[in-house]
Parts: structure tokens; C-alpha cells; sequence
């Protein structure tokens, strides 16, 4: 193993500079140092794994801890018999952390076979207490545990393991600092997410995101831009902006403060980079979608014309019991203007069903709002009681069985919604940007709509990461079959 005596490690630590991101990128090279030796020793590359679960912010976290490990030496693969392999897990639904436990058993087998073997977890599930104190009880072979609020730490934590050999956790529970400018290995060349804020302040009764992920807090408009330029520079044409409540954008800045922007006027700023093409966003809350925000969408054609508008239950009482703050009738008026404003924009959503106290009649409300939204998909999931949120204690969970029930009625009327809607569009020219060979037949293209429909089409390679234009011919439900014209 790599080892390093106790006074030299002193001796670089005395060296490290205190600010960020100096600090990390310090900590960066003196891990390569190590790292190249051993490689030297092996005589071959070392290699590195990330694993994703969950959402596009943890999509988008686990770019810069793929950046951090590239820089350090790691070479990217995609199998988990890599020399360092990291989970960057979620924590919405319980079956997420089930599942965790399950491959961190089948890791274990890996690592009696590779003793160079590093395993490391970060992301949301590690910010709950209980599963932090079972990993290290249960699961000695993890090496490194950080959370969310510290993935920028990932060379530091590392090149204390590097010295020590010794497991190490390092939890922050909270934090007001936002770390910039460090490396960052991006999945695709062209498109890529941007976080704009972090954190969330609603405190949905189901959800356990703002106890893993903290309160709201926004980037300066100006880190934003600047990120954005760098990127298309690198030739990015289509950036996502990410949050969880993007309405609330710029809302924790003081009064008279210059970064103290509404999120339209970001999307306004956003768009006018010089080489980006498309923006788009996820996710806005519905109590708080604004008049301005339509009107931004419909006088930009470079705003995507999607919209992803979680509507969770179309029942009143149920929805105040989530704590939403909208009502079934409100959700309805904001879909009915987002349709008269902009009828060229496709809206999605997430439902969940199983609530606490939610009876058949509850469901049909929703059922009734999916109709009259005409949604053009939605993500359907069942309740999942989460320790620590206020639903976990409230009474009438459930049975499973008659979740199974209603999701399976729910999700049939879903279907066949998403599928009227995708078909209005047979026939259409519309422009995709291509972003990848078909994943089964390789003649052919694989892109995507501004309204975010997929659509395959007989093309080559060289066209990925460009724009053309595509004549949608065949329907096939949540996808389309076409051609270039
Ligand atoms: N159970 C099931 N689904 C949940 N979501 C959030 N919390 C839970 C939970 N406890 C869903 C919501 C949210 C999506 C990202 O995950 O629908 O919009
Ligand atoms: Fe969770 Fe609600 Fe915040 Fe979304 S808005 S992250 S559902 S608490």
C-alpha cells in the first residue's frame, strides 16, 4: 500500500495553503505524487469508478469528483473492479439506500481480490446519522465517507487515507460556502448542468432533501456567467440549470445587492452567452412560477420548451398535508396559462402515490389533474417514509397493496396521456441535438427535442453534439422514429 511516514506527512500538511480552492489543489498534487509511485510500482495505470444514484445535482457533483480524480492520476473506467471506486448516493427513496448496501456487500469481494483498492461514499444518504454509524460498524471496507456539503474536499480526505491507511469520515452538517473553480470532467462535450443554487427551504412534509442538503443558497450571478463562458469556450451549446426551487434564484441575496437577480433575469443573461444554444432548467416549484417567468420562456427561443412542474398529488387536502401551498385548482390555472402563453412547450411532472391517509378517491383527483394537464410524462413513484420528515409520523400509512393499486391506475392513464400528446406531433421538422449512437442499433442517432422528446434517426456519429433538423415520422410512445431532412 502507499503509506507515508508520520513527520512527512506533517510536513506537507504544514505546507497547505488555507484558502479554497488552493487548499484542494494542493492536496491534488500531492496525491498524484503518491499515486504515480504506486503506479510506477504496478507498473500500470491506476484506475477510478464513480457511481451515480439520484438526481441531476448529484449527475452534476459527481462531474467535479470525476474531474478531482482524473487530475490526481485516476483513469476513468466503467467497471467497479477499479483501484478507487466511489458511490455518490441519494437518499429520497429508501429503495435508493437498499440499494447501496447491496453492491457495497458485492465490493467487498472486489477489494479482498485488489488490497490497492480504495472505496469511498458521499452524496445524501451520508448525511443522515444512523446510515453514516452503520456503514462504519457494518461495512469496514469503506475507506473515505464525505457528504454533501464537502464534495470539494475529495483530495484532502483522500490524501489523509493516502498517509494514514486509516478509514476516515468527515460529515459537515451544514455550510454557507460555496467552493468554485476546481476540476471537472464533463459526461458529454457539448451539453452540461450548471448549479445556480443549493439546497432547498420547503420542506415538503415527505421529503428529506433540506436535511441533506441544507438551506437555499444561490451562486453569484457573476460565478454563474463566468462558469457558463468557460464552458462554451470549451464547446458546450446546451446548459441545464440546476436547484431545487429555481424560482427562489437570487431570493437569499440582500436587498440593493448587484447578485440580488430574479431567475428570469438570469435566464435572460444565461442565454446571451456568446455559443450557447439552448438553457434549460430544473426544477421550478409551482407556488411560485411567475408571470415573468412565461414571458421570458415565450420571447427566447433558445429557452428549452419544457417545463418540469412537480405536481405530487392533485388533491387538495393531500397536498396541503405535503405542505405544497397550491391547491388542485391553482395547479390547474398555472398549467392552463403555461399552455395559452406557450403552446409549443411540453410539461412534465412527479407524482407520488401512497401518501399518508391518501384513499382511491384521492388518486382520482390526481388521475383527474393528469387528464385535464395532459401532461406529456410524468415520473411516478411510490411514497417512501423517510426517518426525521414529518410524513414518517403521521398516521394511515398505506397498505402496499392498495399503493399497487392506485399506482398501477394512475400510471395507465399516464401512459396513455404522454402518448396522445408525443403523437400531435407526427409529421412535425423539428431540431434535435444529437447526443449519442443508438444505444441498440448502431445506424442509428439518438438526440433530443427543446421539449426534451427523444427522437432516433439514421445518421453517423460526426453529427453528434450538433443541431439538425428531423422530420418526426413515427410515434413510438415516449420516443419518436425519424429522419434527417
Ligand atoms: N417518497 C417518494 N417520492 C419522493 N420524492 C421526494 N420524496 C419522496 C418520498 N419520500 C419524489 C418527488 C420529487 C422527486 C424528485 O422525488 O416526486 O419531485
Ligand atoms: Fe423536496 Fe419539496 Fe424541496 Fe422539492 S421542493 S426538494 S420535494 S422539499
Amino acid at each position: 500500500m502507499y503509506y507515508i511516514d508520520e513527520e512527512l506527512k506533517q510536513n506537507i500538511l504544514s505546507e497547505a495553503p488555507s484558502d479554497e480552492p488552493a487548499r484542494q489543489l494542493f492536496f491534488i498534487e500531492e496525491c498524484r505524487k503518491i499515486l504515480s509511485e504506486r503506479a510506477e510500482e504496478l507498473k500500470r495505470h491506476l484506475t477510478c469508478c464513480v457511481n451515480t444514484f439520484g438526481c441531476q445535482m448529484n449527475a452534476k457533483d459527481s462531474e467535479k469528483l470525476l474531474g478531482i480524480l482524473t487530475q490526481i492520476g485516476y483513469v476513468p473506467v466503467e467497471t467497479e473492479d477499479a483501484d478507487f471506486v466511489l458511490y455518490n448516493t441519494c437518499t429520497v427513496r429508501e429503495h435508493a439506500n437498499v440499494r447501496v448496501y447491496g453492491r457495497l456487500g458485492v465490493l467487498k469481494h472486489s477489494k479482498d481480490k485488489n488490497p490497492d483498492m480504495i472505496i469511498a461514499l458521499c452524496g445524501c444518504m451520508m448525511q443522515e446519522e444512523q446510515v453514516v454509524e452503520k456503514i462504519r460498524k457494518s461495512y469496514r471496507h469503506v475507506n473515505i465517507i464525505f457528504g454533501t456539503h464537502n464534495v470539494y474536499m475529495l483530495a484532502e480526505l483522500l490524501f489523509d487515507y493516502l498517509c494514514t491507511g486509516i478509514n476516515r469520515t468527515e460529515i459537515l452538517k451544514g455550510t454557507d460556502r460555496i467552493v468554485e473553480e476546481l476540476p471537472s470532467e464533463r459526461k458529454y462535450p457539448f451539453k452540461c448542468g450548471i448549479n445556480i443554487m443549493y439546497g432547498c427551504n420547503n420542506f415538503c412534509s415527505y421529503c428529506i432533501v433540506p436535511y441533506v442538503r441544507g438551506r437555499e443558497r444561490s451562486r453569484r450571478r457573476e460565478d454563474i456567467l463566468r462558469e457558463i463562458r468557460n464552458v462554451a469556450a470549451q464547446g458546450v451549446i446546451e446548459v441545464m440549470l440546476l436547484g431545487q426551487n429555481v424560482n427562489s434564484y437570487g431570493l437569499d441575496f440582500k436587498e440593493g445587492d448587484p447578485n440580488r437577480i430574479s431567475f428570469p433575469e438570469l435566464l435572460e443573461e444565461v442565454s446571451k452567452v456568446k455559443g450557447i444554444e439552448r438553457v434549460r432548467f430544473m426544477t421550478p416549484h409551482p407556488k411560485d412560477f411567475s408571470d415573468e417567468l412565461l414571458e421570458t420562456i415565450a420571447k427566447n427561443p433558445k429557452i428549452a420548451r419544457h417545463i418540469h412542474l412537480p405536481l405530487q398529488s392533485g388533491n387538495t387536502e393531500i397536498l396541503r398535508r405535503m405542505n405544497r401551498k397550491y391547491t388542485k385548482e391553482s395547479y390547474l390555472e398555472l398549467v392552463d396559462k403555461i399552455h395559452e402563453k406557450l403552446p409549443d412547450v411540453a410539461i412534465t411532472t412527479d407524482i407520488i402515490v401512497g401518501f399518508p391517509g391518501e384513499t382511491e378517491s384521492d388518486v382520482d383527483d390526481t388521475i383527474d389533474v393528469v387528464k385535464k394537464a395532459a401532461f406529456d410524462n410524468a415520473f411516478t413513484f411510490i411514497y417512501s417514509k423517510r426517518t426525521g420528515t414529518p410524513a414518517a409520523s403521521f398516521e394511515n400509512q398505506v397498505s402496499e397493496e392498495e399503493v399497487k393499486k392506485n399506482f398501477d391506475k394512475l400510471l395507465k392513464v399516464v401512459q396513455e396521456t404522454a402518448r396522445k400528446q408525443s403523437e400531435k406531433m407526427t409529421g412535425k421538422i423539428d431540431k434535435v441535438l444529437v447526443e449519442s449512437v443508438n444505444e441498440q442499433d448502431s445506424s442509428l442517432m439518438t438526440g433530443r427535442l427543446s421539449n426534451n422528446m427523444l427522437v432516433h434517426f439514421p445518421g453517423d456519429e460526426s453529427l453528434i453534439g450538433s443541431f439538425v433538423d428531423v422530420s418526426l415520422d413515427e410515434c413510438k410512445g415516449f420516443y419518436f422514429m425519424g429522419h434527417i431532412v
